[in-house]
């Protein structure tokens, strides 16, 4: 029990934290991965520890069907599909994208698990259509907000990091810091949450994909937001602010690996999927954890992540992402004098 909510354990936990001995021995930094990726349901990644707590109150509200948003890719409605296959409910992805032209990535593995996914052109009264659809159809739909990310979604990332901290007392790294992806911001929150709580000396450091506000003022909006969050989860949870501690100075947040937009395709992004895949066989992805393995990256090379610092990178999953097609058409490009066809 959580904060006044259960889970349905859905997981293997806890995921490992490993030592990257290669990348370490290269960048002059002690780095850790914890292997959210490896969660266990199509694919892995972080919306299943999300989805334990969603499960536990959707069938606590006898729901038959779970609905939920976000982009064409998102690997959020994918792996909500997951839990609901394996629990026998019924689900739908609404996103308010363009149909790509091709079925891949998450939407190939979405139609695999039998979830079918509605293209509308306005998410307001498109969400509201596909609820309405399917209730009129008999389902009791239980609505995932977008990325997972409410005051419930959280639970799991505060887990997340209570867990972290005790493995990280184990390998003797208890003050290292955490690198992890914001996007819709649960994972995020979460974890500064589940840190305060158990009183840990790691620290955490966002690294946002998804810009919250117009050019320049990135960082800025993203803060206020945070704390919009944090302050309306803390009041849905019935838990008083002062319990955390938190300004919203606290935030420590970077914008500056967004690249210009959400999931675009970045060579930089790439040099460091193809750098980890090559010194450690850890597969990252081009719209999130990409992004913020480049932070660490860039962060030993110029020297912000001082030699000799330990420092986590949460591997939050997304493999899927990599054979999107705009993805996809760059990797293949750059990657094709591997092939060797016929010749030596
Ligand atoms: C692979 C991956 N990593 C990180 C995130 C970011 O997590 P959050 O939305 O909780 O900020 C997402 C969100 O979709 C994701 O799919």
């Amino acid at each position: 029990m959580l904060f006044g909510h259960d889970k349905i354990e859905i997981l293997h936990l806890p995921t490992p934290l490993e030592y990257l001995k290669n990348v370490s021995e290269d960048l002059g930094i002690n780095v850790y991965c914890k292997r959210d990726d490896l969660t266990n349901l199509a694919t892995g990644g972080n919306k299943l520890r999300k989805l334990e707590y969603f499960l536990k109150d959707a069938m606590d509200k006898g729901a038959t069907m779970l609905i939920t948003e976000g982009g064409a890719q998102t690997n959020h409605g994918r792996l909500t599909a997951a839990v609901a296959a394996k629990y026998g409910l019924k689900c739908a992805i609404v996103t308010a994208d363009e149909y790509p032209g091709e079925i891949s990535a998450n939407l190939l593995l979405d139609g695999m698990m039998g979830c079918p996914v509605f293209f509308v052109s306005d998410m307001e009264t498109g969400r509201q259509a596909v609820i309405d659809k399917f209730t009129a159809e008999g389902e009791k739909v239980y609505y995932v907000p977008m990325g997972g990310s409410n005051e419930i979604g959280m639970l799991g990332y505060v887990e997340c990091a209570i867990e972290l901290d005790r493995q990280a007392r184990d390998l003797d790294i208890a003050d290292a810091t955490i690198y992890v992806t914001v996007g819709s911001m649960g994972t995020y929150l979460g974890m500064l949450l589940g840190l305060k709580e158990c009183g840990s000396d790691l620290k955490l450091v966002g690294i946002n994909v998804l810009p919250y506000g117009e050019v320049g003022h990135e960082e800025e909006a993203l803060r206020k937001a945070l704390w919009n969050y944090y302050n309306s989860s803390c009041k849905a949870l019935g838990l008083d602010t002062d319990r955390f501690d938190i300004k919203p100075e606290d935030f420590v947040i970077e914008t500056a690996h967004i690249h210009g937009a959400y999931n675009n395709a970045v060579e930089e992004v790439r040099e460091v999927m193809y750098y980890l895949a090559r010194k450690e066989a850890i597969i990252i992805d081009p719209c999130y954890t990409g992004k913020t393995f480049e932070a660490i990256y860039d962060g030993a090379k110029n020297g912000d992540i001082p030699q000799g610092s330990d420092v986590i990178f949460m591997h939050t999953g997304g493999l899927p992402g990599i054979y999107t097609r705009h993805h996809r058409v760059e990797l293949e490009r750059e990657l094709m004098p591997y092939m060797h066809i016929g010749e030596f």
